[in-house]
């Protein structure tokens, strides 16, 4: 069974999926605690009220990324909640070391577009402004780039001609809301292997 961290910034609709195919038993794993770098982020409230342990992680003197000393009490932390797998939701930081080096291929992230399009900051906007017909959402794994690791899960969205920003991204969430559940639930089947820049996915769980 995962025991899983989930890293958030926002409001947290990627936590609440997992949350929901767990206990709908479509998901063999548990969240033992939710963790923010922003300290009035709703996915901590979002937690608390699901009886989820959540805290508040100062990650200052860094912006935009997770390093050494802040990355150091988000160990601490995930270590005094016997986490031993890492998902990302909406953590609007790079990881660096030391996290990134603590759970290899055990620490993976959702992205609100097909990867490698559009990578960065708000890439469903980027995705209309490109004029792209199709936008979506990538599970994958960390690495050291920034939306670069070996790509897991992939879900489309066709983008349509009447879309705004507000509406393409709420289509993309809709999709991530299964992606992310799947993703987790083949790698807790032990169904991922990565060979490389590929993810293998077996089509059926170990013997
Ligand atoms: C999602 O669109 C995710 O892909 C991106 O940030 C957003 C987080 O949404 N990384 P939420 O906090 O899970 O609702």
């Amino acid at each position: 069974m995962l025991k899983i961290g989930v890293l958030g910034s926002g409001k947290g609709s990627n936590f609440q999926s997992i949350y929901d195919a767990i206990a709908a038993g479509l998901l063999d794993a548990e969240i033992r605690c939710v963790a923010a770098d922003v300290p009035d982020a709703y996915i901590l409230e979002r937690a608390r009220k699901l009886g989820v342990p959540a805290g508040f992680i100062d990650c200052a003197p860094f912006k935009t990324k997770i390093e050494g000393d802040g990355a150091q009490r988000m160990l601490d932390f995930l270590a005094d909640h016997d986490v031993d797998f890492v998902a990302l939701a909406g953590f609007m930081r790079i990881v660096k070391e030391p996290l990134l080096s603590a759970f290899p291929e055990r620490m993976v992230n959702i992205h609100p577009a097909l990867l490698p399009a559009f990578p960065g900051l708000e890439s469903w906007k980027q995705a209309l402004d490109y004029g792209a017909k199709l936008a979506g959402c990538t599970v994958h794994f960390i690495d050291a780039g920034m939306d670069t690791g070996p790509i897991i899960v992939q879900r489309a969205v066709a983008v349509h001609d009447d879309d705004t920003a507000e509406t393409l991204h709420a289509r993309i969430q809709i999709e991530e809301h299964i992606a992310y559940p799947e993703a987790l639930r083949l790698i807790a089947d032990g169904r991922v292997s990565v060979v490389g820049r590929r993810v293998r996915i077996a089509a059926h769980p170990p013997a």
